[in-house]
Parts: C-alpha cells; sequence; structure tokens
C-alpha cells in the first residue's frame, strides 16, 4: 500500500509517498480502506518538530512514527475473527489519536476504538473533516466551559477546524456565539451560526469588559491575561494551544479562584472509549442537520505536501482533507467556504 512517510523534522518537502506491507489484523481489529484523510496542525507540528518540546511526543532526535495523520474514513476491508460491530463493506470513520498513521491507504482500528459507521448520506470525505474539530471543540465547551443556554461564548479562530466545529456546537448548545475571524471568513462564521462576528484585523475583542460567560481560543492567538477582562465575574476562558503560563494558570485558577478561571485540555489523549462515545454524539448531530463539515480544499493523495503548506498557513478555512483513494472531486457548493483561495 502507499503511505505518506518523513524520516526528518522540516517543512512541506521531507513528505513524501512510499510503498509499505498491508497491516495485520488481529481477533478484534477492523482493517480500513481508507478513502480520505486530514492534514491537521498537530501534522503541521508533527512534521515540523516545532514547538521543539512537541518532540518529546513526536521524537526528540527525529520522527519516531514515519506516517503522520490520525483521522480517517473509509471502507471497512476485512475483520477479525472476533469482530462483532463492522462487516467488510461497511463505511466507517474515526481517528487513531493520539497515534498516528493514518495518511495511508489502509488502517487497522480496534473494534473497539474510536471508530463509528458514517452517517447516511455522507461520505467519507464530509466525515473526515468533522473528526478533529468536534473531538475537540465539544470536550472543550461541553466538559471544559459547561456551555449553558443564554451564555455569550465568544470563539478565537471561528473559522479554522476546531473553531467552526466550536461554533456549530456552542449554538447547538444554546449560547449566544460571537466568532473571531478575518473580514474573508465573516459570511462562512456567520452562516455557521455565530450571531455576530469581530473581524481581528480591526477590532481587538479583548477590548471587551464583562461580556464574554467563555472565551474559546481555539487558535492559542491571546493570553489569559490578554482575556481576562473581557469574561463576565465568572467566566472561564479556554485555549487549545500549551504555554508555560496557561500550565500554571490552569490548575492555580481552578483550586484558588472564585471568579475567571483559565484551562486547557488535551483532548487527543483521551481514551478511545470516550471518543467513540463523543463520534456516536457527532452522527446524531449530523444526522438532526445541527454540524456541518467545513472543508478549505481537497487534495489527491498524491499531493500531500500541498496539503501540508496550506496547512503550515495558519489560514484555513476549516479542513484540509485528502483524498486517498476517493478520487478528487470538486467541493459541494454548501460546504465550500465562501472566501475559497
Ligand atoms: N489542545 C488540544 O487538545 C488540541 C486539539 C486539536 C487542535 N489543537 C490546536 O488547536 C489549534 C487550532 O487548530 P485548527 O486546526 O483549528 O487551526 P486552523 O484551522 O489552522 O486555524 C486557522 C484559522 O485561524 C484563524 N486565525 C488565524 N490567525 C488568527 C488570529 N490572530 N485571530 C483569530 N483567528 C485567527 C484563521 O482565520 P483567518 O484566515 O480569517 O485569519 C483560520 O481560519 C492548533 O494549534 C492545534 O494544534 C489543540
Amino acid at each position: 500500500m502507499r503511505t505518506a512517510v518523513y524520516e526528518q523534522y522540516g517543512g512541506p518537502d521531507v513528505v513524501r509517498i512510499a510503498e509499505a506491507g498491508v497491516p495485520e489484523i488481529g481477533d478484534t481489529d477492523v482493517l480500513v480502506r481508507v478513502d480520505a484523510t486530514v492534514v491537521g496542525a498537530s501534522d503541521g507540528a508533527g512534521r515540523s518538530g516545532t514547538p521543539r518540546f512537541a518532540r518529546l511526543f513526536f521524537g526528540i532526535a527525529r520522527p519516531k512514527h514515519p506516517v503522520l495523520g490520525s483521522d480517517f474514513a473509509g471502507v471497512v476491508e476485512r475483520v477479525g475473527g472476533s469482530v462483532t460491530r463492522f462487516v467488510a463493506g461497511d463505511r466507517v470513520f474515526g481517528t487513531l489519536a493520539p497515534i498516528s498513521g493514518a495518511h495511508a491507504e489502509y488502517v487497522n482500528v480496534s473494534e473497539h476504538g474510536a471508530i463509528v459507521h458514517v452517517p447516511e448520506h455522507v461520505d467519507q470525505v464530509e466525515a473526515v473533516a468533522l473528526v478533529d474539530g468536534f473531538l475537540t471543540a465539544l470536550p472543550f465547551l461541553r466538559d471544559g466551559a459547561q456551555v449553558r443556554p443564554g451564555q455569550t461564548v465568544l470563539v478565537n479562530g471561528a473559522s479554522g477546524t476546531v473553531g467552526s466545529a466550536a461554533v456549530q456546537l456552542a449554538k447547538h448548545f444554546g449560547a449566544t456565539v460571537v466568532g473571531v475571524c478575518s473580514g474573508s471568513n465573516e459570511s462562512l462564521v456567520r452562516s455557521l451560526g455565530a450571531d455576530r462576528v469581530i473581524d481581528y484585523t480591526c477590532d481587538d475583542f479583548t477590548d471587551a469588559r464583562d461580556e464574554f460567560d467563555v472565551v474559546f481560543d481555539a487558535v492559542g492567538k491571546h493570553s489569559f491575561g490578554q482575556a481576562r477582562r473581557a469574561l463576565t465575574p465568572t467566566g472561564v476562558y479556554l485555549t487549545t494551544v500549551p504555554s508555560l503560563a496557561i500550565l500554571l494558570q490552569a490548575p492555580f485558577t481552578r483550586w484558588f479562584s472564585r471568579g475567571r478561571r483559565a484551562g486547557i485540555l488535551f483532548t487527543g489523549l483521551r481514551s478511545a472509549k470516550a471518543k467513540a462515545a463523543d463520534l456516536a454524539l457527532l452522527v446524531e448531530l449530523v444526522e438532526a442537520g445541527a454540524l456541518k463539515p467545513v472543508i478549505d480544499r481537497i487534495v489527491p493523495f498524491d499531493d500531500i505536501v500541498e496539503a501540508h503548506r496550506r496547512v503550515d498557513t495558519g489560514h484555513k478555512a476549516g479542513s484540509v482533507v485528502v483524498a486517498v483513494t476517493a478520487a478528487r472531486r470538486p467541493v459541494p457548493p454548501q460546504l465550500r467556504r465562501e472566501a475559497a483561495s
């Protein structure tokens, strides 16, 4: 089978297509022929080895795991003898995170892993585009911030993979949603349900006072210190991006503050069982029309280097999907971001 491999840290060009053996499956495993995967921000971090502390996870001197990619959608090729939930031919999607290996034509997943059936009326490209954003935004908003109806939630980076899922989820939870992005993505973010959009190139949301019950900085561009006064007196600031400050502020404000709190989660490290349960919820929400994928672009597997380049810009809108065996096709208009470049 074909895989995308990298053997040293660096720019997008360190990735190349190589041949490898199809994975062996065990008794409780499912072999999935991957139709679509994504290149996400964590793949960019793994490929470049930045920030440097990421190498504690990806490998100190050189990458430990030559194949990146966690999220997959495809068709079950065959199953182990004890598998009961899936049969060959099922359309499935999910994630291997925190391990990688999905930038390949086949992945081997435990049937007890983070894998579920693709909902009817959704194809594999659409399904895979939802995984990272949803499995990140849901724990942040539901568990970290405990978003309730009537609250005001600000999502910074509202047009990104995590932000676009967060806007839709916060709306689903009954919040008033304020999205922050550049002006070119305003109509996209409004179409996802944002009640108000702040263009960060003109206005700074941290100038607000006592306004937001939750500030979810999905792109980690503002610190707790900067966002603090924009929070209501008992408001919560959450960020996806680790820093020394937030690693200290999170426990400190949790234990000692009766007022504003700060927090960070590492959602990729959650158990496969928890992720599988959340993927089942994702399917329900998609079927109910409460959640739709946002696809920046679809890149053929042979051009995966271009997908890395796009992710490195820090300005993708939604997910960069890699069509592995799925034929390259145009993004349907209802999924396309408004300002596609
Ligand atoms: N902690 C965790 O468990 C966890 C899990 C998943 C991801 N992450 C991290 O979360 C971060 C976000 O990932 P992602 O894939 O959602 O990112 P992304 O899709 O690359 O985010 C890009 C978006 O951010 C917007 N943006 C860029 N600069 C901005 C600024 N200064 N202010 C507001 N918006 C800005 C861009 O909008 P414009 O183009 O309009 O500028 C673009 O649409 C990454 O660092 C990733 O590693 C953490």
